[in-house]
């Protein structure tokens, strides 16, 4: 049988302004099913909802309703946490620490022992092609470097779970293929990998599933081989803007204002 490594079930979430203390829905009734050893691809506009999804999934907001089970365990779980990655959004990093003291930090925090993290670090630093650096204070790093010595950082316990939030963001050419490069290794190392994502054909190499996010609502989920070669979509963009752009209108035609704008290649202007 096959394991849930995460496994989310009516989730919703809602947000309140401080004025006012208004309320805003950003998750809405989601469902989805991670099994060990798959990779899932969380796409939506500028938004959407996913970082919210995966900040909940760790137990960093709490759910305003529905179930969450992470590694068999609730979000935030120490002895699951204590195999997770996690790579934010808008990682933070302290200037004035070098790269290689940054990872000794982070391994110290699970715990390793000096030569384990010296090895440790050493390795990660030449798996995102940072060793030239490991010395240099963080402060003097461009922003594709600090998102490689973050996917490191997310790294540092050799995770079974790994969480990455747009970890394609920021980095050059080369930099997005080291780090889809990085991402297959993992999955053929076994981990289950759950990120948010933008960069479409990166996801379509990655990715065993996706899901569609449009305002907090799943509005298409599959399996990518499934809707590549259903013949219907030829690229997961064509997949992505058709969700997209139908959901929008359905949202227009409920009486709702400020449409996306989303321009698809060839889509007649309305
Ligand atoms: N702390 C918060 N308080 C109020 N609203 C919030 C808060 N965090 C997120 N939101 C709102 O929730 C919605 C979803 O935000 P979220 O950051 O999850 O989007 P996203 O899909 O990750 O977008 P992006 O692609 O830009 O990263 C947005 O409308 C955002 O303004
Ligand atoms: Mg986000």
């Amino acid at each position: 049988m096959t394991e849930a490594v995460i496994e989310v079930q009516g989730l919703v979430k809602d947000h309140f302004s401080n004025f006012l203390r208004k309320r805003f829905r950003a998750l809405d009734g989601l469902n989805l099913k991670v099994e060990k050893g798959e990779s899932f691809g969380l796409l939506g506009p500028n938004g959407a909802g996913k970082t919210t999804t995966q900040k909940l999934l760790l137990g960093m907001l709490k759910p305003t309703e529905g179930s969450i089970r992470v590694l068999g365990k609730s979000p935030g779980d120490k002895e699951a946490l204590a195999k997770i990655g996690f790579l934010p959004e808008n990682p933070y990093f302290y200037a004035y620490l070098s790269a290689s003291e940054f990872l000794d930090f982070f391994a110290q925090l699970f715990d390793m022992n000096k030569n384990d993290r010296k090895a440790r670090t050493k390795e990660l630093l030449e798996l995102v092609s940072l060793s030239e650096a490991g010395n240099r204070p963080i402060r003097k790093f461009s922003k594709g470097m600090m998102q490689r010595l973050g996917i490191a950082q997310a790294l540092i316990n050799d995770p079974e779970l790994v969480f990455l939030d747009e970890p394609n963001s920021g980095l050059d050419p080369i930099g997005r293929r080291d780090i889809r490069n990085i991402m297959l290794m993992l999955k053929e190392q076994g981990k289950t990998i759950f990120f948010n994502s933008h960069m479409l054909p990166d996801v379509r190499d990655i990715c065993d599933q996706v899901g569609v996010l449009h305002r907090g609502k799943m509005v298409g989920q599959g399996r990518v081989e499934d809707i590549c070669r259903s013949g219907t979509y030829k690229e997961l963009e064509d997949y992505f803007m058709d969700l997209i752009n139908s959901s929008e209108e359905k949202y227009r035609q409920s009486g709702n204002a400020t449409p996306y704008h989303i321009e698809r290649e060839g889509a007649q202007q309305k």
